[in-house]
């Protein structure tokens, strides 16, 4: 069995799986890794050297020049824009060799902050073409999250539009580029290249910005592509964790590359002609590995979209689909339950027969929302895949392959090649057979996260102390009699709001900062379409009281703290919190009232001051 010998001999699996790529200097040592918590250290094809770029751009060059590369949907209605591989190729090399102009070079990280435009993929690939690290900031952050991320990395470069636009309405990107300039920690960046993209009226510093546009029809159309250890690292991503400020993952070229083009191909059923379309946003881990790096190592078509699939309303999907011929979709969840909410009516003008994946990840699927897509969008045709990973993880980890199909609405299924998962209990003992646990992971996979930036001690603390030897995904998953895994969610201090993963602790920072909050607790509610809302528990300082305002002004703070990502659902006030009598606060408690199950609160009797409890249940937020 395929799977068998993957995991049993990883060194000739992945061996032979990576001269899909091309390699500048072939590699001799497939697998060098150490899960032991004393000395991890991950590293796959380390003496080889490739360039990211070059795989997936010139190297289609040869026999797919004119093969359209990238498929541009506009937010509003409008002509597509279709770009060839040998267009790819010139903006890419354009822009890097006006990156290289500015005085990047290999090493230096370079933050991209931009809506769903070509020019997105092509920073990325610019950057991946000169060695420059990437760091790509979700266009829904704020500029006091722009900033951290910006001072965290040490970026010397910021690549931006006026203004990106998202179901009709504007965000003002340059505006929030210069708002994170201006915070007294950063000091490492020198330019600003700014695309003109709707033409509002921007902000300009003669000394910093530089037009996009400008930059890159004087460029160069020549630029090498760098050489790079397959080790070297290819792009840092913040993710938020249980605790403190967002951790930057770190991911490599080698193996990386590898694990995005292979699970692309096997997890999507890719085949030469196919027409994929990932709605994820670049700005998270799904866009760089498909949307971006894994279909254009495999010379895909990538269907990109700068809006909403449901924006001017809920026909576009299927217009889209059926205007591109489309053969692989994948979304998340939360957009699959926003459509079911409308209804099926409008798939009734659209055919989709050419879709055969639907794909979802993101979070977990509730099987009304999994039979719904199934019937309706892939009219009972197109096989269902619900992929579960990790920014972490760099690609898919557990899925259903295609053309086995289990039929389980709500199960990620099997592990994909080369994965070793396993479940645990709180103590790390193993679970075999049918039951529930932590899900962790056994053994090394290409496309696994190397360190956190400029913190491996964190990184060794966040993945391998809780079960030494194994890396812990923060998942909880159970496990059926036929060995199918089952996602159950989040087992530690971070939710899932409408697929964007959220640190509790970030959001309780945020609002303990605001002058009139004394203390804060935040938890995930089941939430009807996002999957999990944002619960806030707020005690007011003295000389403050309740008042509509005052909740307002809170949930405006951490959309600006944070970013409308995080934009607080309920906001319930409290006298008093929860706690132990060592003062921490009992998340758990808080859970229970949010989500309405009174009768499961457990044992308050530990609790500092029980009374408080009534008190909260007394004054939960009315959601009905
Ligand atoms: C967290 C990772 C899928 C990559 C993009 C999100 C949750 C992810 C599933 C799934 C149930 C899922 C997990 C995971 N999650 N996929 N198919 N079923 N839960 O990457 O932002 O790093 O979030 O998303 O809780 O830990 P991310």
């Amino acid at each position: 069995m395929e799977y068998a010998r993957s995991v049993q001999s990883p060194n000739a699996y992945w061996g032979e799986q990576a001269k899909r790529l091309h390699w500048i200097k072939p590699f001799y040592s497939v697998k060098n890794v150490s899960f032991d918590p004393e000395n991890v250290s991950i590293r796959w094809f380390e003496d080889g050297y490739l360039n990211v770029c070059e795989n997936c751009v010139d190297r289609h060059l040869a026999n797919n020049a004119d093969k359209t590369a990238i498929i541009w949907e506009p937010d509003s209605i409008g002509a597509p824009r279709l770009i060839s591989y040998r267009e790819l190729h010139d903006e890419v090399c354009r822009l890097a060799s006006g990156m290289k102009a500015l005085g990047v070079r290999k090493g230096d990280r370079v933050a991209i902050y931009l809506p769903m435009i070509p020019e997105a993929i092509f920073s990325m690939l610019a950057c991946a073409r000169i060695g420059a690290i990437h760091s790509v900031v979700f266009g829904g952050f704020s500029p006091e999250a722009l900033a951290g991320r910006i001072e965290d990395c040490g970026a010397k470069l910021v690549i931006t539009a006026d203004e990106g636009l998202r179901g009709g309405r504007c965000i003002p990107l340059k505006h929030n580029v210069d708002a994170a300039l201006a915070h007294p920690g950063i000091s490492t960046v020198s330019h600003v290249i700014v695309m003109r993209h709707t033409h509002g009226e921007i902000q300009w510093n003669d000394q910093r910005d530089v037009d996009y546009q400008a930059l890159t029809r004087s460029a160069s159309p020549d630029c090498a592509a760098e050489p790079m250890n397959a080790e070297d690292p290819l792009f840092i991503l913040y993710t938020s964790g249980s605790t403190g400020k967002p951790k930057g993952v770190l991911h490599s070229s080698g193996g990386y590359l590898v694990y995005a083009a292979y699970s692309h191909e096997r997890v999507f059923d890719y085949q030469p002609g196919d027409v994929y379309w990932c709605t994820a946003d670049v700005g998270w881990i799904t866009g760089h590995s498909y949307v971006v790096y894994g279909p254009l190592a495999n010379g895909a078509t990538t269907l990109m979209c700068e809006g909403l699939p449901n924006y001017p309303d809920e026909t576009r999907l299927g217009e889209i689909i059926d205007t591109h011929n489309v053969s692989t979709l994948y979304t998340a969840p939360t957009a699959i339950r926003a459509f079911m909410a409308k209804g099926d009516a409008p798939f009734r003008d659209s055919r989709r027969s050419t879709l055969k994946i639907i794909a979802t990840a993101g979070e977990p699927i509730n099987p009304a929302a999994w039979n719904w897509y199934h019937d309706v969008v892939g009219r009972g045709q197109a096989q269902v895949i619900d992929t579960w990973w990790q920014t972490e993880t760099g690609g898919v980890m557990i899925t259903p392959l295609p053309g086995v199909d289990r039929h389980k609405p709500g199960a990620a299924t099997q592990p994909f090649f080369g994965v070793c998962p396993q479940l645990v209990d709180n103590e790390g003992h193993e679970i075999e057979g049918p039951g529930e646990g932590n899900l962790v992971i056994t053994d090394s996979w290409p496309g696994q996260m190397r360190t956190l930036w400029g913190d491996h001690e964190r990184f060794v603390q966040t993945y391998f102390s809780a079960f030494p030897g194994k890396y812990c995904s923060g998942d909880g998953a159970r496990r059926d009699e036929q060995g199918d895994y089952w996602i159950t969610g989040r087992v530690d201090d971070v939710i899932n709001v409408a697929g964007h993963r959220l640190g509790t602790a970030e959001i309780e920072s945020a609002l303990v900062a605001h002058g009139k909050v004394a203390e804060a607790a935040v938890v995930g509610c089941p939430h009807d379409l996002k999957g999990q809302g944002i619960y806030i528990y707020v005690t007011l300082n003295q000389g403050f009281l309740p008042s509509p305002e005052i909740h307002e002004e809170l949930r405006q703070w951490v959309r600006k703290e944070i970013g409308p990502v995080a934009s607080p659902d309920w906001i319930q006030f409290a006298r008093d919190l929860p706690k132990t009598r060592s003062g921490k606060i009992m998340r758990r408690i808080l859970r229970k009232i949010a989500a309405n199950e009174f009768d499961q609160l457990g044992d308050v009797s530990t609790l500092a001051d029980p009374a408080v409890v009534p008190q909260l249940v007394d004054a939960r937020v009315n959601r009905a």
